[in-house]
């Protein structure tokens, strides 16, 4: 058993578009999947640092999550909303098991934990209850694992739980002294803007501040399937945490070896936000 519990930690997102086909219902990218997380592994063994993994959606998550409204909240005219919601949190499970496997066919500890029962939505907002478990995995030399998820609410209601906005809960309850980096793993280069002198191009942001990330116009590739506000709904979140002084890095997991070495601190083409 490794015990690293002083080492730095870095949150990584596998975005459900890098991990599924997001435009084929339960598809998955096998290749990068174990791509990735064969770099996660070799990082966590021989670099001094701690990995919370959270992945996305993807093609599972988004249509059961669309199909039956759950991101819209309880809503009577949709029928069978109670399965809806049941079969979305199962679908996540589903991913996270694909997930999961891949890492412990390879003899390397992760353990996942189940967001939709470890966060509430109450009448004072957000409430994440998952630091302790967290904290002992951390200490016991398990990765732990997290996804997006049904979000159960007081009154009764539900909505939707991106990734995104459990690694802010994440950063704020770990403490931002902690994390040294979220890195966000997707299938781009980084974040595109339109380019002002030709409107058939996009230039790469290779450096970005958190001023700058307000009003930021975007081009996305090709828009898929997505119950959590997309592009702009991550970057509302990626906002909140460069504003805890969090470094966050956008970079292409379709890439050999550029997850190893951003979590190694080598320069790779990518977006870092930073926040001056
Ligand atoms: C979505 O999580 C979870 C569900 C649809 C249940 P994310 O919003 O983090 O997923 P991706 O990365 O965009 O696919």
């Amino acid at each position: 058993m490794k015990n690293k519990l002083q080492s730095s930690i870095t949150v990584i997102k596998l975005g459900g578009s890098f991990l599924t086909d997001k435009n084929i219902p339960n598809s998955v990218r096998k290749q990068a999947i174990e791509s990735s997380i064969k770099q996660i592994i070799q990082a966590t063994l021989t670099l001094d640092h701690n990995a919370i993994i959270v992945h996305g959606g993807g093609s599972f998550g988004h249509p059961m999550a669309l199909k039956y409204k759950i991101h819209q909240g309880l809503d009577t005219e949709t029928p069978n909303q109670d399965l809806g919601l049941a079969l979305t949190h199962h679908k996540m499970e589903e991913l996270n098991g694909i997930i999961l496997s891949e890492f412990l066919v390879r003899g390397f500890p992760v353990m996942s934990l189940p967001p939709a029962s470890m966060f509430y939505h109450n009448s004072k907002g957000l409430n994440f209850t998952g630091k302790p478990q967290i904290e002992s995995l951390l200490e016991l030399g398990v990765t732990p694992i997290l996804y997006g998820d049904v979000l159960l609410h007081s009154s009764p209601n539900f909505s939707i739980l991106s990734g995104d906005r459990i690694i802010l809960e994440l950063c704020k309850s770990l403490g931002p002294s902690r994390i040294s980096k979220v890195i966000f793993v997707f299938d781009e280069d980084g974040l595109y803007i339109p380019d002002p002198s030709d409107s058939t191009c996009n230039i790469l942001k290779l450096n970005l501040s958190y001023s700058q990330l307000e009003n930021l116009e975007i081009t996305q590739k090709d828009p898929k399937i997505d119950v959590t506000g997309g592009i702009e709904g991550k970057l509302q979140e990626v906002r909140k945490i460069v504003a805890l002084e969090i470094p966050v890095q956008f970079l292409n997991g379709n890439v050999p070896n550029n997850l190893f070495k951003a979590i190694d601190g080598q320069k790779v083409r990518s977006t870092t936000i930073s926040y001056k």
